[in-house]
């Protein structure tokens, strides 16, 4: 949905339609259409508005030279930027902009005070109003309203928004995407975009990546007709200093390879690449933002398919690190990925720290749910700054801890380690797997298995692809405090 300022309120006609979020005391309601306020004070008054958060009353605004409608809705009192977004986000459910013409969006009250409301108005309008119709007909798409104007909102307040918001949409499509239009050089064109806004592109496809000796990502893919790929995003504004890796899990779909996963519920599978479509997005933001920091996108893309050439349980794969690996499950293959992802970043960047995202585990659901994705950390230092983060975003995490009994768990007959580590506690024994490739430097690890994809409307927009992450990394690399 296309988000404008407005300096000053239009002449009214028949196809404006006014929304007034407002709290409990509503001093400058009276204000809102200049010198028929007593007009709106009643209006509210005889739709029983109370302003209560999370309240939401329209009424037609009848004759006085008002055709039209207002709704109004309620962010409370102490309303801050994140309810007064929340609020917003509310506001574009179900119908009530469909087909709508000319809205004038106004923030009443004394919120207009609060750090970053309008802003944040127009970014929860924005994240409210994503829809994925594409593969609709034309008549059942959503058809957002003619303009929708923010009044009082400023043009960088507004820039601020939009760029944040273009990666946050180009997150969710990647998600939202079907498998078979998505497919790992399909996801590697789109991330090649990129360049556009000046972020440098690499691709590597299968040869590149085997002459690097990435087996264990290369593995993961080899069920697959279509070619795995690896790309790497350079975003380098920051000077001098070592650049942040941001790597992503991009299993474009996952049957669970050899190891298949059951028909029901497969076809969500199709989000299993939402850590790669984070970062992504999150390195889309940073570039149109243009942020001056140094930041590296890395994401593995592969499909994991059941084949006669597929990998099989209890293969034995040497990660490009050297390490290797018994594939005692090949639905645990995400971890595959990542591991020489995160192995091709360290060697080749020597990143001050490495966050990876990724849907790894389904354990992360039984856990936290929806709400929270699972943190896991070598370093207290990079935990506190994503601690910041999360809190200025509102992608939550939760961390969880590593230890050396968990880690003993990935013991194996034959190899270095087993790609599982039995039944218990599966998603930090997935951690722990991952903590073997890190070496030294900084490291998080994000179980978005939870929240990237969810099935009913959330704090942040409707159902489906959420965009997790991308404001949080975006928000690490502000370096916000
Ligand atoms: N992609 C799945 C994890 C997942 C589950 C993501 C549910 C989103 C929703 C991952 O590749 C997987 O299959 N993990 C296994 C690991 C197990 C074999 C150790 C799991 O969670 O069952
Ligand atoms: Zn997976
Ligand atoms: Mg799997």
């Amino acid at each position: 949905m296309n988000v404008t300022s407005l300096p000053m309120l239009p002449d009214w006609n028949h196809d404006h339609m006014l929304v007034v979020f407002t709290g409990l005391e509503r001093p400058d309601l009276a204000n809102i259409l200049g010198g028929r306020h007593e007009h709106v004070e009643r209006l509210a008054a005889r739709a029983k508005f109370d302003g209560k958060s999370g309240t939401m009353k329209s009424i037609p605004l009848l004759d006085d030279g008002f055709p039209g409608e207002v709704v109004f809705v309620g962010v409370g009192n102490d309303a801050d930027h994140k309810s007064i977004e929340k609020a917003a986000v509310k506001s574009t459910a179900g119908d009530m902009l469909k087909k709508a013409g000319n809205v004038v969006v106004v923030l009443a009250n004394d919120l207009s005070d609060k750090p970053n409301a309008h802003g944040a108005l127009a970014l929860g309008l924005m994240l409210g109003g994503y829809r994925f119709d594409i593969y609709r007909k034309e008549a059942d798409r959503f058809t957002p309203p003619k303009s929708l104007s923010v009044l009082g909102l400023t043009t960088a307040d507004l820039q601020k928004a939009e760029a944040l918001y273009a990666g946050i949409k180009l997150a969710r499509d990647l998600v939202n995407e079907p498998a078979n239009i998505l497919t790992p050089p399909e996801f590697a064109k789109r991330a090649s975009k990129l360049a556009d806004l000046g972020v440098d592109i690499e691709v590597l496809g299968e040869k590149q990546m085997a002459d690097l000796g990435m087996s264990a990502l290369l593995g993961v893919g080899q069920g697959s007709e279509l070619e795995s790929q690896l790309v790497v995003m350079k975003w380098l504004k920051g000077g001098e200093e070592a650049p942040l890796a941001f790597v992503g899990k991009g299993v474009c779909f996952d049957t669970g390879g050899i190891s298949i996963k059951p028909a029901s519920g497969m076809e969500e599978m199709t989000m299993d690449m939402g850590g790669a479509a984070a970062v992504t997005g999150a390195m889309h933001a940073i570039a149109t933002s243009d942020l001056a920091c140094n930041v590296i996108g890395v994401i593995g893309l592969v499909e994991n398919m059941p084949d006669g050439r597929a990998q099989r349980p209890g293969d034995v794969v040497t990660s490009m690190s050297g390490q290797t690996i018994e594939v005692l499950n090949t639905d645990a293959e995400g971890r595959l990925v990542l591991c020489d992802a995160i192995t091709f970043t360290k060697d080749r960047f020597q990143p001050s720290a490495i966050i990876d995202l990724a849907t790894l585990t389904g354990a992360i659901l039984v856990s936290l749910g929806h709400e929270y994705a699972g943190l896991f950390s070598n370093n207290d230092d990079l935990v506190a700054r994503l601690n910041t983060a999360s809190e200025q975003s509102g992608d939550r995490v939760w961390r969880f801890p590593l230890t050396e009994k968990f880690d003993s768990m990935l013991r194996s007959r034959v190899a270095d380690m087993a790609n599982i580590g039995g039944r218990w506690a599966g998603s930090i024994t997935a951690a722990q797997f991952l903590q073997r490739f890190v070496g030294d430097t900084p490291w998080a690890h994000l179980d978005i298995a939870g929240t990237a994809y969810v099935k009913e409307p959330h704090d942040q927009g409707p159902k489906g692809a959420t965009g997790y992450g991308v404001r949080l990394l975006v928000d690490l690399a502000a370096g916000k405090k």
